[in-house]
């Protein structure tokens, strides 16, 4: 049987798991415990991510070792990952000898393969603080809108990429003095010579979601792939490289192959043979990470694990990132909220359900929004599956289940061939498709319930028999609906594996009904969520801004710089703010003088017409654009062009170079109506 090696992103260790890296473990763990729950061989495999500026700085402001840091960190780590109940096979450290070994050994394969070039870096240096500075570490004038204090990546105005050195009057974060420019050489890895091999990786066979597949097509793999700076001089905290004293491994080089270390001391402790593992056709490996680290592990690692020889990820699965009430996390709304501060008010159960409510297959943003998190929780959790429970138990605790299974008017059949449509759902990662299959099971059993009414059977000693029948049909119904929920409820699936004396195990459970055996005492499953308890975490997760302290301290991802992240992110009222139009092109004309434009005039529904000018010249012919539907910006301020006013903007994709391509809706669609 093939086996299943599972990993998450390794967290770093310069902070706190909150609710939004909870959206990726939660995932993980619940694909897990799925495949568990189906009787595969699965292994689920993490780590701290200790290396990097970020963690040396950390250190010194908290006045720590670095060793010292990264081990609280990491039993703060394990203790909140425990308390949601997210349960790896093993939880490493980048910093161990296992991952040192691997560099090691993918290094010299990197050598030997002639990857490997030296080449000078001109870098920014905090002579104070004592070490070059990561892109996140400088702030100063953005070189191209000359807005203040911008990092040193990228402009949050204007949105331009460029390197630290081109900032105006530079700054350095650690120590607030002017950096200066030194150069150092540092080992690049050529990975263009493994161009090839990416195309076919990355597009062909079912490694990525299609989006991120042409994401990359779109972004790196159209040209040449830049050479990847992996070493870092000293001071660094990290592994140095052997062949080269003085010069560190970059944090990203050796954050992924602590999923290899991790997974032999896994293998150590089992008594299991490593290359089983990691370098086997029958195991496969499926990585689980947010998509803001796409870049890193669609193209450097495959490139990596391909050119030293070991098996290359099945699946890279890339979710989207937690937005709260369609905003980004904020510490100065309460909304970056902390697994601890969570679990002070709030059941973990909760938040494992709703995630898994609104997660997909897709790379989606995922929004967390109070009101719908406490109505969800209550009417699904609360009202359905555990009411089922509580409204049965009770009676079947005198009797015990009937040994034969009564006429329940086919539910049990019906939500047993549910399951075949719900593990595909889970196998896919659409647990929200899993969720509402699984709730309408529950929505049609509680009927029953209602309709049988064991609590005015129960009155009646003639109708003991009837009474019985019901309750074992209502907790069997439950029972079924606990197997499907168990990988993401595994707290409820004991309590009912207890309840009903018997454990769930297996999926198989939920094709049979359970019978003739006692119930044992009914202990409350979960109670309802109290909003006053979920005002109280927010409060208490408020921070003013300017007094974040250490949690502060940027991630050091100055390599993100080439990864260009797949959009920046905005809220939804900002998207919604956006007018999208059907619009019909009633007249299209060639422009005079003007290279690439063509004047079109937009019909948007009764007398509503827009002059719009389209940069499509030579693309499109006027003539034939007459009459077809397009998607219209409608509320774009009007622009002053050199050959009139632009009253709009039409939507088209290409990738520059000539490449235009209109976007059109489906026929039907009518001219002035919303685009959402
Ligand atoms: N250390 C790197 C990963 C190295 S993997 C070889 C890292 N660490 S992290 O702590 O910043 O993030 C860990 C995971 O949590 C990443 O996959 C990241 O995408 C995810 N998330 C962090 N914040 C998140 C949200 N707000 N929302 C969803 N996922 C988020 O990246
Ligand atoms: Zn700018």
């Amino acid at each position: 049987m093939r086996r299943l090696l599972v990993t998450s992103a390794l967290p770093y260790a310069n902070g706190h798991i909150h609710i939004g890296h909870l959206v990726e473990y939660l995932q993980t763990d619940i694909w897990v415990r799925f495949q568990k729950l189906r009787g595969r061989r699965c292994v689920y495999i993490c780590a701290d991510d200790t290396h990097g500026t970020a963690i040396m700085i950390r250190a010194r402001q908290e006045d720590l070792g670095e060793e010292e840091l990264i081990a609280r960190m990491k039993s703060a780590h394990v203790a909140d990952f425990k308390a949601f109940d997210i349960e790896f096979d093993h939880y490493g450290s980048t910093n161990s000898p296992a991952t040192r070994g691997f560099c090691g050994q993918i290094w010299a394969a990197l050598r030997k393969g002639d990857f490997i070039e030296e080449k000078e870096v001109t870098q920014l240096y905090d002579a104070q603080a004592g070490t070059f500075l990561a892109d996140r570490f400088v702030k100063g004038t953005c070189p191209k809108c000359k807005a203040p204090d911008q990092y040193g990546d990228s402009c949050d105005r204007c949105g331009a990429h460029y390197s630290p050195t081109d900032l105006i009057d530079p700054v350095s974060t650690l120590s607030n003095t002017a950096p200066e420019v030194r150069k150092a050489d540092h080992l690049f890895v050529n990975i263009e010579k493994l161009h090839g091999f990416l195309d076919e990786w990355t597009q062909g066979g079912e490694h990525l979601q299609p989006e991120v597949a042409n994401y990359l097509k779109g972004h790196f793999l159209g040209e040449p792939l830049r050479d990847w700076d992996v070493s870092r001089p000293a001071p660094y905290f990290g592994f140095e490289i052997p062949d080269s004293p003085g010069n560190y491994w970059y944090v990203w080089f050796d954050a992924p192959i602590g999923y290899i270390g991790s997974t032999a001391e896994w293998c150590e402790k089992h008594g299991e043979r490593f290359d089983d593992w990691w370098r086997s056709p029958e195991t496969e490996i499926h990585h689980f990470i947010g998509k803001d680290i796409t870049y890193f592990h669609t193209l450097f690692w495959p490139a990596m694990l391909k050119a030293a020889g070991f098996s290359l990820p099945e699946r890279v699965h890339i979710h989207g990132f937690l937005t709260v009430d369609g905003e980004k996390m904020s510490k100065s709304k309460g909304t970056f909220i902390l697994a601890s501060t969570y679990l002070k008010d709030l059941d973990p159960a909760y938040l494992r359900y709703y995630y898994a409510s609104k997660l997909t297959s897709r790379m989606d943003d995922i929004d967390l929004n109070f009101d719908e998190f406490i109505a969800k929780v209550n009417a699904d959790m609360v009202g359905n599956v555990v009411n089922l429970a509580s409204r049965t138990a009770r009676f079947a605790g005198r009797t015990g289940l009937s040994a034969e299974y009564p006429d329940d008017g086919g539910l049990f059949e019906k939500a047993a061939a549910d399951g075949g449509a719900i593990a595909g759902a889970y196998e896919k990662g659409d647990y929200a498709r899993a969720m509402r299959i699984i709730m309408a099971a529950g929505d049609r059993a509680n009927q029953y319930v209602e309709q049988q009414a064991p609590w005015n059977l129960a009155k009646d000693p003639a109708q003991a028999d009837r009474l019985r029948d019901v309750c074992t049909v209502g907790l069997n119904l439950f029972r079924q609906l606990a197997v499907y929920l168990a990988p993401v409820l595994p707290r409820l699936a004991r309590q009912t594996g207890e309840l009903l004396g018997e454990p769930i195990a297996s999926w198989d459970q939920s094709q049979k009904p359970l019978l003739g055996t006692a119930v044992n005492k009914f202990e409350h499953l979960m109670q309802r969520v109290d909003p006053k308890r979920v005002e109280a975490m927010v409060v208490a997760s408020r921070t003013p801004d300017e007094e974040e302290g250490p949690e502060s301290v940027p991630f050091d991802n100055d390599a993100a710089l080439l990864a260009e992240p797949l959009a920046a992110e905005i809220s939804f009222d900002e998207f919604a703010r956006v007018d999208l139009r059907v619009a019909r092109i009633v007249a299209a004309e060639d422009v005079p003088g003007a290279k690439k434009l063509l004047r079109l005039t937009l019909g948007l529904g009764g007398e509503n017409r827009r002059n719009v000018f389209a940069g499509i010249k030579g693309v499109y012919e006027p003539a034939d654009l007459v009459g077809r539907l397009v998607i219209c910006v409608a509320n774009l301020a009007p622009r002053k062009m050199k050959f009139g006013v632009s009253e709009g903007m039409i939507v088209a994709s290409g990738g520059g170079g000539g490449e235009v391509y209109l976007l059109s809706p489906d026929s039907g669609a009518k001219p002035g109506q919303r685009v959402h």
